[in-house]
């Protein structure tokens, strides 16, 4: 089969782990059988400097003629690049939100997963993490907080900010069946996490979960409080398999969970819609600090291509090749520079290389 996949390598890192993405696609496809051919799209940072705005219609165009999209990371340091001078709907972020928007890609899948031979690197106890945990946060995203009505103003006197959290029953809906439908393929369990001791979207949240649990009698799920699921995270993340959050606590979440699993850069993500369509995305950010260097861990862009192989183009045979790649590459001892253990006396066997010998690894090891 050939696939037609669009490609916003963004800033920073970005560039250097979608290169490496791309190889291990194209490495599926010699091994498989298929075509993929890219088209590059320009969003976030490059686009500014490019053509004036974050993301233009013609991009978007770009991205819904895609099968797919596969994206780096956008933004840059945000106390010091010139995009942060622009008004907020100028900056880089502000191209995401509206690609997510226009493509309705209301629901991102982040699995959160410790490889056995990243136990080291996990900050939590030896007792705490036991055999690893695996868990998939399922983030709404095309509502609440990030796309709610905002003001900056003067009242009475007083500069005063106001950001809206809303969500209406058919957004929560959607979201909550994708969770229920996804724990039916695990281990059929969702802890929906909500704020609802305090807030009414988080009530709603509630309500509307517990109708749509009814249409799934054989999968466990409870309630858990934001704050309490922000503890539990570290108290014991075996215990979760699905958690089904809104936005923002989604957002905040899932870095926590990220670096559970070691770095935020093995985390990967997939934000879908109705259609078959997604934009694949590590869950990390454009990390400017190290942009360039060629130390960057592109691990997280290519599970997120493994996600696209599995959830846009149904190919879980190459998407489990992928997978099983990566494990076997950490299995051989090879490490980019955020995941090497920090102790010497753990470091017999391990080898610490870069962005595109990590991206060469992987590739080597994708047997079909
Ligand atoms: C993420 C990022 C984005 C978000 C930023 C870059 C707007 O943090 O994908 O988690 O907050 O959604
Ligand atoms: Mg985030």
């Amino acid at each position: 089969m050939k696939y037609h996949v669009g490609v916003i390598a963004g800033d920073g890192i970005g560039p250097e782990i979608t290169a490496e993405a791309r190889k291990v696609l194209d490495k599926v496809g010699a091994v498989f059988g298929h075509q993929f051919d890219y088209e590059d799209i320009l969003m976030g940072g490059c686009s500014i400097d490019a053509v004036g705005v974050p993301l233009t219609d013609e991009a978007i165009a770009q991205a819904k003629a895609s099968d797919a999209v596969l994206m780096g990371s956008i933004g840059g340091n945000t106390a010091t690049s010139p995009w942060y001078q622009l008004e907020p709907s100028k900056r880089p972020e502000a191209g995401l939100l509206k690609l997510r928007k226009s493509l309705q890609l209301f629901a991102n899948l982040r699995p959160a997963y410790l490889y056995n031979e990243l136990k080291e690197a996990c900050p939590l106890k030896d007792d705490i993490i036991g055999d690893g945990f695996d868990m998939m946060i399922m983030r709404e995203l095309t509502g609440g907080l990030y796309f709610g009505k905002r003001v900056t103003e003067v009242r009475d006197g007083l500069m005063t900010a106001e950001d809206t959290l809303t969500y209406n029953e058919e957004e929560i809906r959607r979201i909550a069946k994708r969770a229920f439908d996804i724990a039916g393929k695990r281990r059929k369990k969702v802890t929906s996490v909500d704020k609802a001791n305090v807030i009414d979207s988080s009530r709603l949240w509630r309500k509307i979960v517990d109708e749509t649990a009814k249409e799934y009698p054989d999968i466990a799920y409870e309630h858990m409080l934001v704050d309490n699921c922000a503890m539990q995270l570290v108290k014991d993340p075996k215990q979760f398999d699905v958690i089904l959050t809104e936005n923002m606590f989604g957002d905040i979440l899932s870095d926590e969970a990220s670096m559970l699993t070691g770095s935020i850069g093995m985390l990967p993500s997939a934000s879908l819609n109705d259609t078959k369509f997604g934009l694949y995305e590590p869950s990390g950010g454009s990390a400017p600090d190290i942009a360039g260097k060629g130390i960057a861990n592109p691990i997280a862009t290519i599970l997120s291509a493994a996600m696209m192989l599995r959830y846009s183009f149904d190919l879980d045979q190459e998407a489990d090749a992928v997978e099983a790649a990566v494990k076997q590459v950490l299995r051989d001892g090879y490490r980019t520079i955020d995941i090497m253990p920090q102790q010497e006396d753990k470091k017999a066997g391990i080898k610490q290389i870069g962005t595109a010998q990590m991206g060469d690894m992987i590739c080597e090891r994708i047997v079909k």
